[in-house]
């Protein structure tokens, strides 16, 4: 009967023990809850910045950065045209082939490498010479060329997927890094000088026509082949998005502002913040030991760079309560050591027996031979985390569609039918590029349903979003396309 207390002692403290893990779970979900009415809050606010940002500078934490982009591809770009690809996981190059026809892409070669981690803290020389000599090579590959002084007069457009104060189409000066890069140095300096001088080192004869940030890229690829297109999303390692504005409503640079149309502004949503947002003690911890602590705040709860380190905390935090998970593995209390790709790899996990996971928590972060009913445990704190980013994000795409009249809510700008009063809704697509969204499926699921469920029925037929594959690298040759030299020099 000894025995047997024992066992019954143990019992009862392991389900004590259960039940502070579950406590765990169930405060995650009610702080990270995302009700439509909260999103529509969320919705409203991202509008209200936004107006803010184009009042003054400053004036929001929402950059809205200028971009003096007015026209964006049309599909009658011909010739040949490179790109560079730098700010996310990878760096890439890129060359396309710009046929008669209309929208026709006839070639595309891209050579992407993983960006050598400690090029993210060196210098602005060593990054900047790291990416012309990758470009001389690919160069001289693709032109078939030994010389690449061989090759002469092209054009390039450089994605720099960073803050940028632009000072003309083809040059700027960075604000600030973000997604974990840090080169001082850099700061302040013309991001296309440093470019254009490391190229002419390497002896190319390649001239920057355009600098943009990957959103702008997206944009364009966007509209070169659906003209309805007007705002693009990026989430990826780092999150932003961008959208084409009427020039009048672009206070803070009226007068300096020539043309009457419109201008693309890059909005620089990863520095969205509002009380209305769902934050939990995790975010706070996350954000206090980032190097960039109180920046970037709507990025830190919704792109890759973030997500699966929000995950890590909940699980340690869930190991510290209890020994579910066995003893507490040092690994755990290691800054993202678990990658957003891995945890996705779980939260998608169909095995019966979620074999995904028992892996990934033994293989990456120690913990071996956890039961099922933990493993499930842990699919369901990828659920909350992975479900509340897509849904913010969502939330803000809408609030930018609100921005623009384009969300059914009486806009501004909304056509309406001849000689009546009823508001016309047209047609919107949304470029959309990244790896949350392009290769996590539940990730995507959830963001598109909670765009449909904050639109409703009736309005959300109007708003479609398209994935444009590798649009920042296509996007910034076509820009380099449509703002080559010839057509500059006949502009007075
Ligand atoms: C970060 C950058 C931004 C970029 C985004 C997506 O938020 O600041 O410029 O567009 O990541 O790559």
């Amino acid at each position: 009967s000894g025995i047997a207390a024992v066992m019954v002692g143990k019992r009862v403290s392991s389900r004590r023990k259960w039940r502070k893990v579950v406590r765990v779970l169930e405060e995650l979900e009610q702080v990270c809850s995302t009700s439509v009415e909260r999103l529509r809050q969320v919705v409203d606010a991202m509008a209200v910045e936004m107006h803010a940002g184009l009042a003054s500078e400053g004036g929001s934490k929402l950059k809205m950065l200028l971009t003096f982009i007015h026209n964006l591809p049309t599909g009658d770009e011909q010739g040949t045209y490179y790109a560079l690809v730098l700010g996310g996981t990878n760096f890439r190059v890129v060359r396309v082939r710009l046929g008669e026809e209309k929208s026709s892409i006839l070639k595309r070669d891209v050579d992407r490498k993983p960006i050598p981690e400690h090029l993210m803290t060196s210098t602005s020389e060593e990054l900047f010479d790291f990416i012309a000599s990758s470009l001389k090579e690919f160069v001289e590959r693709e032109e078939n060329v030994v010389e690449v002084s061989q090759v002469k007069g092209r054009e390039l457009g450089f994605t720099f997927s960073f803050p940028v104060k632009q000072l003309s189409v083809s040059s700027g000066t960075l604000i600030k890094w973000t997604k974990g890069f840090s080169i001082p140095d850099m700061v302040g300096k013309d991001v296309s000088a440093c470019l254009q001088q490391a190229i002419s080192r390497r002896g190319l004869d390649m001239r920057v026509a355009a600098l943009v940030n990957d959103t702008v890229g997206t944009l364009a690829l966007g509209h070169y082949h659906d003209e309805d297109t007007v705002v693009a999303v990026i989430i990826g390692t780092g999150t932003n998005a961008c959208y084409l504005e009427r020039a009048d409503a672009i206070i803070k640079c009226q007068g300096l502002l020539t043309t009457s149309g419109g201008m693309v502004v890059n909005m620089e949503w990863g520095n969205f913040w509002s009380s209305h947002l769902p934050r939990t003690s995790y975010d706070i911890d996350l954000d206090g030991e980032s190097p960039n602590s109180n920046d970037q705040g709507f990025e830190k709860m919704i792109s890759g760079m973030y997500l699966g380190d929000i995950v890590r905390r909940v699980i340690l935090r869930m190991s510290l309560e209890s020994d579910i998970f066995g003893p507490v593995s040092s690994k755990l209390s290691e800054p993202f050591i678990l990658r957003t790709p891995l945890m996705s790899a779980m939260h998608e996990d169909n095995s019966p027996d979620l074999r995904e996971v028992a892996n990934i928590l033994s293989d990456v972060l120690g913990i071996c031979e956890v039961p099922l009913k933990v493993r499930k445990l842990v699919v369901n704190v990828c659920d909350v985390v992975t479900r509340r980013a897509a849904r913010l994000a969502a939330a803000g795409i809408v609030g930018i569609l609100k921005k623009i009249g384009r969300d059914g809510s009486g806009g501004i700008t909304s056509g309406r039918s001849r000689g009546g009063t009823s508001i016309k809704m047209r047609r919107t697509v949304v470029a959309v590029e990244g790896g949350l969204y392009t290769s996590y499926a539940l990730f995507r699921e959830y963001l598109n349903e909670a765009v449909a469920e904050i639109l409703g029925d009736d309005i959300s037929p109007y708003v479609t979003l398209k994935v444009m594959e590798d649009g920042s690298g296509i996007g910034a040759a076509l820009l380099a396309a449509s703002h080559s030299a010839p057509s500059v020099d006949t502009v007075q």
